[in-house]
């Protein structure tokens, strides 16, 4: 703690500042509270200059008008030595403070714990994977309460970056090299909160988003890792292609209607597949629908691109020959069963 830390004036920018004006996402990481100080602190003091600047320049301009043809001009200043002073000393003093704080801030945003959970997290034009350190994979990002987390990022494509407004986490991700972030949830966090793509990095990146959740205690965690992250022994496998089907990403693009999504619909591909029927490709080519045609285009999503959509799916990540088995099975069980004659 320092001297002009974010804890020094908490008191004092809380009078000025009550949480029920502020705008701001609640505070759910332990870093939050020195981070808002920090953007008050800077917000009423640049407020304050902003009008002390513009009333004295509207009643000088008033003030010193020429009133008449005959008005003389002025001297002109020459200098005022304390005046200058005054003028120069205070705004480094505030420039100062805010480095200080901010340096401050910083600092501690820039060192994640020892004993942090660490998460990998991957970018990619338009989706986030989570993978966690038993091996399992997840399109959201799970933690539990006073747990920090280490996220260790990377990007398959373009720049993205990280946002999660409600822990003050930003963090740009680079392709070609790894960042990092941290944050500890606090005990009132528990729930559901938004994760989002906060650099433009193409035309879906407004839909590049998704959750982070939070839980309780790591019981509640570790139950939620035990049944989404690996296959629970006895699960029938349409039944885990299910649940891949929602945790992996999987149902942003692909429906399960005749609705059109961003890749083609998994009912049609399922009758496709039971009618033995063909599918057209972008590059002009057609080819049966078959287990085979479907462990392919999941493997390699854009080698064969289905005709009128475009070719955005990116590779999935750690997907075992079971898991690619078990989404088979599923979008196998959503065709209607045959009308018997
Ligand atoms: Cu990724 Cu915007």
């Amino acid at each position: 703690m320092t001297l002009f830390s974010a804890r020094f004036f908490p008191t004092l920018l809380d009078a000025v500042t009550p949480a029920s004006w502020s705008w701001l996402p609640p505070q759910y990481s332990t870093y939050a509270a020195g981070i808002d100080w920090l953007f008050w602190f800077i917000m009423w003091v640049s407020l304050f200059f902003f009008v002390l600047i513009v009333v004295l320049m509207v009643y000088f301009t008033i003030k010193y008008r020429r009133r008449d043809e005959s008005d003389p001009p002025g001297h002109g200043a020459t200098h005022n030595g304390p005046l200058e002073l005054a003028w120069s000393v205070i705004p480094m003093v505030l420039a100062l403070m805010m480095f200080w704080w901010g340096l401050d801030e910083w600092v501690a945003m820039a060192t994640p714990p020892p004993d942090a959970y660490q998460v990998e997290v991957t970018a990619a034009q338009w989706s986030w994977s989570f993978a966690y350190p038993n091996g399992g994979v997840s399109n959201e990002l799970h933690c539990w309460v006073g747990k920090p987390v280490r996220l260790l990022m990377r990007s398959d494509d373009v720049l993205h970056a990280l946002f999660i407004p409600v822990f003050r986490t930003k963090m740009d991700i680079v392709p070609d090299r790894w960042s990092e972030a941290w944050f500890t949830p606090t005990a009132d966090s528990v729930g559901e909160h938004r994760l989002f793509c906060a650099e433009y990095c193409g035309q879906s990146h407004y839909d590049m988003k998704t959750s982070v959740v939070v839980h309780a205690t790591q019981e509640d965690f570790q139950t939620w890792v035990d049944n989404s992250l690996v296959m629970p022994p006895g699960t029938p496998l349409a039944v885990w292609g299910q649940s891949l089907y929602e945790s992996r990403g999987c149902k942003g693009c692909h429906t399960l209607t005749e609705q059109r999504g961003q890749g083609p619909g998994w009912l049609e591909t399922s009758k496709l597949l039971a009618t033995k029927g063909k599918r057209q490709f972008e590059a002009g080519a057609e080819r049966e629908v078959n287990v085979a045609y479907l462990q392919e285009s999941i493997k390699e999503p854009k080698k064969e691109v289905v005709k009128s959509f475009r070719g955005v799916m990116p590779t999935p990540r750690r997907f075992s020959d079971q898991d690619i088995e078990a989404v088979i099975e599923f979008i196998k069980s959503l065709a209607p069963e045959e009308k018997k004659p």
